[in-house]
Order: C-alpha cells, then structure tokens, then sequence
C-alpha cells in the first residue's frame, strides 16, 4: 500500500503503520486521517494481519495533535463535523477493529495524538515521551474522543485535571495513572509491542476479536461522544479559540477574555 502520510507494510502477520509527517511533528491533518481509515479497513479485513502496531515518524513525536493549521478558520459546523468524521473513519474504528492495536507513542502523543493512542487497544510509551490533552490552551477541547476515553482510562479527576491545566505527562507518570501499559528505552518500543503481538499471535483470532469487542462494549458510553462533538464544534464560534489559533501559528502566549 502506497500512502502519501504514511509508511505501512506487513512482517510476519503484524502491520506496521508509521504516521510519516515528521516536520509537522506527525499531526493529523484530513489526508492523514483518510489514509487512516484506510489502513484500518485494511487492517480488519485481512486474515494476515494478526495486529498492528501504529508509531510516528522520527524520535520526537508521535502525533502532535490534529493539524491546527488546516482548521484554524473553521466555523463550528465545520468544527463539528471535523470530530465527526475522525470518530467514524480513524478512531472508533481502530478502537472497534477485530485486530488488536498497539500504539508506540515514541515522543510528544499530544492532543489528537494522545486521542488516537487512546483509541488503540494497548499504549507503550518511550522513556522521552511526553502525553497530554492542550486543546484547552487553543480554546477547545479534545474533540477526538479524548474526554471520554482518557476518563475510562485513568478516572474523572486525572480526566479532568489534566484536561483542564493541559499540561503534559511523563511517559513514566503516565504509567503510573495507567494511560500506558509499559515504558520502555526508546530503541527497545517497536520489539516491546512485537513481543506482545507475538503472544496474540498464538491465540484464537476470533476469541482474540470477541474479547476486544466485548471490553470496548463495556465503555463506550455514546451518549459523552455526542455531547463531545458538539461542545468541540461550539468552541470554535469563540472568539478565545480565534486568538488560541493564532497565538499556536504567531509564535506567541494566548490572551483569553472568556468570549
Ligand atoms: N498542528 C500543526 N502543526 C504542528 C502541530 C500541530 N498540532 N504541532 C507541531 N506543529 C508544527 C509546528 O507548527 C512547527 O512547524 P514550523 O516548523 O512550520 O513552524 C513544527 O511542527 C515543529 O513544531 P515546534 O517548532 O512547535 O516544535 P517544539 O519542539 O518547539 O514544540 C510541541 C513541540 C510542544 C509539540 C509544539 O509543537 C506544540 O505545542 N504543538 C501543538 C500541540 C497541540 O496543541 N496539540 C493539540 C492540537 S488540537 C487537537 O488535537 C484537536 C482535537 O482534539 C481534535
């Protein structure tokens, strides 16, 4: 498969897919996104594929975000309907997808970054890496799933504080609030996730597949999903979000005033 934003190839029943956008630190911009989707239907469609294990390029990001630069003049329908494709195509579809996902957050998992980690089955993290969900610094907030599975993953309070302060993580904290399964050197990530698909691997595909489906069945609280889309798409009728953008693209600290 040839992709533009994406390096992706089968070893040995395992699917390596590369997010290969290196000088935008890997953030998620549409294109992206749809070859995305289309390495997940890949993915669940392909007997040979046994699991995937999806990084970034490069050793300084795993995905920095959703790309700010693409939606910075977005209205909040556009804002909305942004969510939403991206909860259809990329991230309820790796999370729904019969072929257990690792992510191998090998540096920065920000925002759309750490959503889409979120959305995989399984997290490990190098010892550089760092997670967080900023959205709030851009007069947003996480529109990719965040708001809900960070608070599956670590509770309502870790949820809400980190959230709410945007600040980031260490890799070994985020171990510590179970964001992530291991943290490993960075040079040891790619074999630490072959290690545990190798296991997988030995097991029954479709009991594999039938427990994937009922833990995610146990979680999905639908109801939060669609509150988040909306709320993500109301955030960009803010004037605060406006000057977010522009501070992220000037260089420069937001000045906020709440409108
Ligand atoms: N979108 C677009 N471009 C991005 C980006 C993003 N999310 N993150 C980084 N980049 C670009 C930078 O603009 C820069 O490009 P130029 O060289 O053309 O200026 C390049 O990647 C390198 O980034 P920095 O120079 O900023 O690198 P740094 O080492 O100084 O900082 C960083 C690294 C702390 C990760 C910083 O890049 C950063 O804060 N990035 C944005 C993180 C963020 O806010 N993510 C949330 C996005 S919104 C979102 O995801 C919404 C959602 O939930 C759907």
């Amino acid at each position: 498969m040839a992709y533009q934003n994406l390096l992706s190839e089968v070893k040995e029943n395992i699917l390596y897919v590369t997010i290969n956008r290196e000088k935008a630190l890997n953030a998620l911009n549409k294109d992206t996104l749809a070859e995305l989707a289309d390495v997940i239907a890949f993915a669940a469609k392909t007997d040979e594929v046994r699991g995937v294990i999806l990084t970034g390029a490069g050793e300084k990001a795993f995905v920095a975000g959703a790309d700010i630069k693409e939606f910075s003049d977005y209205s909040g329908q556009q804002g909305q309907e942004l969510a939403k494709h991206g909860h259809d195509l990329v991230f309820n579809a790796i999370e729904n997808s019969p072929k257990p996902f690792i992510a191998a957050i090998n540096g920065f998992a920000l925002g759309g970054g750490l959503e889409l980690a979120m959305a995989c089955h399984m997290r490990i993290a190098s010892d550089n890496a760092k997670l967080g969900l900023p959205e709030v610094t851009l007069g947003l907030i996480p529109g990719y799933g965040g708001t809900q599975r960070l608070t599956q993953l670590v509770g309502k309070g870790k949820a809400i504080e980190m959230i709410t302060t945007a600040s980031m993580i260490t890799a070994v904290d985020a171990e510590k609030i179970g964001l992530v399964n291991y943290v490993v050197p960075q040079m040891d990530l790619i074999s630490k996730a072959q290690e545990i698909l190798n296991v997988i691997k030995q097991r029954a595909p479709l009991a594999v597949a039938a427990a994937i489906k009922s833990v995610v069945a146990s979680l999905n609280e639908t109801d939060g999903y669609v509150v988040e889309i909306e709320e993500f798409g109301k955030c960009f009728e803010t004037e605060d979000f406006k000057e977010g953008v522009s501070a992220f693209v000037e260089k420069r600290r937001a000045t906020f005033i709440g409108k």
